[in-house]
């Protein structure tokens, strides 16, 4: 259109008082050619010794007040159990490469008390260890994922744990494992050789690293049925170095590599930003900075291309999740923040790049699951409440384990903020396990909503159904006493008389749908 003849247009849409839909977003979904599986693991959590995230949070130990299972409070077990976590990473993070493993095994009154120097500087009373995390994931029905000490620990510590928590033989190792409460041996499905060694982990090079890496892998022994998968410590952000290095000289000796990215609104540590009562700059640089993972992704999946052509090593995002200013209030160690409706937009944004790169993005660990940084679940005493990033975690369910299909994105608008923009819609569609079709539809613009027409070539479709996230403000969340100010509701749309099904998104929201 001519540019006077689109003023035209669009003054006389604003003078009827109607919205400027320019054509509808058209989402074309190939069922006849369906893509790599999205690992379950994908949607996998973390849990670290920091602030209240385990301690509190989900452990109160057996003779607390709070209803528990051997220490694990029901009520944050049960609401996790319900959002099907597959996956949970332990004991960090930096945590990882100062934790003794001899430290928290035997009865609980003797363990010793440490300084959790990296988080706060609290005693650590090493009440939960590996007996405790393994009856956590046992109780929610997760994979397991350690992650040793490669820092201040050494290739022998962690050849010990591992053959204490695998062993079937009548070992010294196993033998204390049975006497400590456990006859079989304890299911570790993955293990890591440290954490950010670029920094935290001991600020090594990737050349060290690389080194000490494959020397502790050849002595992580276990019984083949019973040996986790081992994972390599990767970099963050742009750098992919680490991956190179890795990826050419210990192909054979790895399951994936990790990497690491945070979403941070300012972009700038020292000064993060707000998680509530931020304005729309800061919720467009929060959906603009997530989006970056995508191309951080595709750097380090290029170089992956080139040194694993079999494509056998996987890029698993094993951190990741929004970081604001910690909540006034609050010890700065404890990385304790509030959850908003932007939060569930971010994980969704995230879910979706994911699927896309799902041949080899097959673990993700958002940071973390409770009462750290972008939390599932929020606690205070004996109450609990459900993030929007629950919500959104608990919408995506179907895509775990799900078969990716492609999807086309036609006529899709930019949202713009101050002279930027990002792609107003985000979608994804995949065929899940119970064989129905679902598509997952983000609208990152706060102030419009968008129609979005869906076409499944070769399908006649009648419905879609499923539900959606969204709210009034841009920071609505739920609080202790309003524990229910946002939560998905119910979603639906039928076809027109011409066969054709359009969906219209609120602004600012998550849609998942199945189609029928
Ligand atoms: O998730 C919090 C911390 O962030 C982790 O301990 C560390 O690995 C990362 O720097």
């Amino acid at each position: 259109m001519n540019p006077i003849k689109h003023a035209v247009a669009t003054l006389c849409l604003i003078a009827a008082g109607g919205y400027a839909y320019a054509a509808p977003v058209s989402v074309t979904i190939d069922t006849t050619r369906p893509g790599p599986v999205i690992n379950k693991n994908v949607y996998g959590q973390f849990a670290e010794h920091l602030g209240t995230g385990i301690y509190e949070g989900m452990y109160v130990g057996p003779k607390s007040k709070i209803p528990n299972t051997r220490g694990w409070r029901n009520d944050v077990i049960g609401a996790l159990k319900e959002m099907h976590v597959p996956l949970v990473r332990w004991p960090g993070g930096c945590f990882a490469d100062e934790y003794h493993w001899r430290d928290g095994i035997g009865a609980r009154e003797k363990r010793p008390v440490k300084v959790n120097t990296n988080w706060g500087g609290v005693e650590e009373s090493n009440a939960v260890g590996t007996h405790e995390f393994f009856d956590l994931a046992e109780q929610l029905g997760a994979d397991t994922y350690v992650n040793g000490n490669l820092g201040t620990g050494s290739a022998q510590e962690m050849s010990e744990w591992v053959e204490y928590m695998t062993s079937d033989s009548k070992s010294t190792l196993a033998e204390l494992r049975r006497k400590n409460g456990r006859d079989k041996p304890f299911k570790v499905d993955f293990f890591a050789i440290g954490n950010e060694a670029w920094g935290c982990g001991g600020n090594m090079t990737p050349r060290y690293y690389t080194d000490l890496y494959k020397q502790t892998e050849t002595f992580l022994r276990a019984p083949k049925h019973l040996r986790p998968q081992i994972i390599a410590s990767g970099g963050n952000d742009y750098d992919t170095t680490w991956t190179d290095m890795i990826s050419r000289e210990a192909k054979k000796q790895t399951y994936g590599i990790s990497f690491h990215y945070y979403t941070i609104p300012t972009g700038k540590w020292e000064v993060k930003g707000a998680a509530t009562g931020f304005k729309e700059a800061e919720w467009f640089s929060t959906l603009s900075n997530t989006l970056k993972i995508d191309s951080m992704i595709k750097k380090n999946v290029e170089v992956l291309d080139r040194n694993d052509p079999e494509k056998k090593i996987g890029f698993l995002v094993d951190e990741w999740g929004t970081w604001y200013d910690v909540e006034k209030g609050t010890n700065a160690g404890f990385l304790y923040q509030q959850n908003t409706l932007r939060d569930a937009v971010v994980a969704a944004l995230n879910f979706n790049i994911f699927h896309e790169h799902a041949d080899r993005v097959r673990m993700t660990n958002i940071a973390q699951m409770v009462n750290v940084l972008q939390a599932m679940i929020l606690t205070d005493k004996d109450k609990m409440l459900l993030t929007p990033t629950y919500h959104a975690y608990h919408m995506y369910v179907p895509f775990q384990d799900a078969t990716s299909l492609p999807i086309t994105l036609k006529d899709n608008p930019q949202y713009s903020y101050n002279g930027s923009s990002i792609p107003e819609i985000s979608a994804s569609a995949a065929r899940a396990k119970d064989g129905k079709l679902y598509l997952a539809l983000v609208n990152t613009n706060p102030n419009q909503e968008a129609e979005v027409a869906v076409d499944v070539p070769g399908v006649a479709i009648k419905s879609v159904k499923g539900r959606v996230l969204t709210a009034p403000a841009l920071d609505t969340h739920n609080t202790f006493q309003a524990p229910d100010t946002i939560k998905p509701v119910p979603f639906s749309a039928s076809a027109g008389a011409d066969g054709k099904l359009t969906i219209k998104i609120p602004s600012k929201a998550v849609i998942v749908v199945a189609v029928e």
